[in-house]
């Protein structure tokens, strides 16, 4: 089953649309006629996303920047919405991650997740707010399941993400007035991703996770594209500050299922 959503004209930028989910949701924006941008740090990454993305007399837009970096941000979305026009939607979706219990966590270490994936949130959505389009503009923060539920090994990206659910909520307030919306997105565990193979790094932990997921299965970059393909459309026009699990009921009893597994 397909999502059918029309995005010709439209122009989108996916910060830290290099890879993984981030990359899905750029190619699912391309797919459906939109202009697509995307920005990280490695150049590499970021030619081939490019190619990728570009589509006959649709050429995509890459820049790079380090999303700690504010005015290396706040030059890769100028140029962006120099060449593409207003921004119709934006999704910031750079994270870092990695597993370490809180005592083998740096001052540094702690702050590497928080600039990332908070500071550099927030630097994607100041940078890209002169260029959105008013009113009309959809923002989409990519949070995760560590926002709202404790998990060892994870107390900087617990934090880092619950940061930027409070942001979602905050600057929704702020921005309505112009006519942008601003939602969070919370996608289950990822089959194929960065951040899969950090957390269950091999085939036994996977299927651990897979269990664990009501619905029986991980989840593909396409469920968290459809979702994204909806929030930036006219059909959520009403829906602002939200924060949406794409997770096929995995957050629902993190933890309970894991206990008293679920007949099949
Ligand atoms: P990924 O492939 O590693 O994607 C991360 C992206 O962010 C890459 O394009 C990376 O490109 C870019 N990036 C990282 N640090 C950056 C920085 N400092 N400045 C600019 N760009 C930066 O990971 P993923 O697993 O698909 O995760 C994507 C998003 O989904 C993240 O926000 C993550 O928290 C969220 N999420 C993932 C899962 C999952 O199952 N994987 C579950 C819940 C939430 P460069 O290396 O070129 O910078
Ligand atoms: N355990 C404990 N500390 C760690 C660590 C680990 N596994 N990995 C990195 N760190 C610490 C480093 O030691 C350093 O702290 P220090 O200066 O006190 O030694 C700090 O984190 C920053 O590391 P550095 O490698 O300089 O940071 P970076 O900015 O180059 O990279 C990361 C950021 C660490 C988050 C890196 O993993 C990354 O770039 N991740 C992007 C991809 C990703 O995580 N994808 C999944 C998204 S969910």
């Amino acid at each position: 089953m397909r999502a059918h959503f029309d995005y010709t004209g439209a122009a989108v930028f996916v910060a830290g649309g290099t890879s993984g989910i981030n990359l899905g949701i750029a190619r699912a924006f391309a797919e459906a006629g939109a202009r697509v941008g995307v920005g990280s740090r490695n150049p590499a990454k970021v030619t081939a996303a490019v190619a990728q993305l570009s589509r006959p007399g649709r050429e995509a837009r890459g820049a790079v920047f380090d999303v700690r970096d504010a005015a290396a941000v706040a030059e890769g979305l100028a140029g962006f919405a120099g060449a593409a026009g207003p921004i119709d939607v934006l999704v910031s979706g750079a994270a870092g991650n990695f597993p370490a219990p809180a005592h083998q966590i740096s001052p540094n270490g702690f702050k590497a997740v928080v600039d990332i994936d908070l500071l550099g949130t927030w630097n994607v959505m100041k940078a890209a707010h002169p260029h959105l389009r008013r009113p009309g503009a959809a923002v989409i923060n990519i949070s995760a399941p560590q926002a709202q539920v404790a998990m060892a090994m994870q107390a900087h990206v617990c934090a880092a993400k619950a940061g930027v659910d409070m942001v979602t909520r905050c600057l929704a307030l702020e921005w309505g007035r112009e006519g942008i919306r601003i939602n969070s997105v919370i996608p289950g565990p990822i089959d194929g991703t960065e951040g899969m193979a950090r957390l269950a790094p091999d085939d036994a932990a996977r299927a651990r996770v897979a269990a664990s997921v009501p619905l029986g299965r991980l989840g593909v970059a396409g469920d968290v594209a459809a979702l994204c393909l909806y929030l930036g459309s006219e059909a959520a026009a009403y829906v602002t500050g939200a924060v949406l699990a794409v997770d096929g009921g995995w957050s629902l009893a993190l933890g309970g299922l894991a206990l008293a597994p679920v007949a099949p």
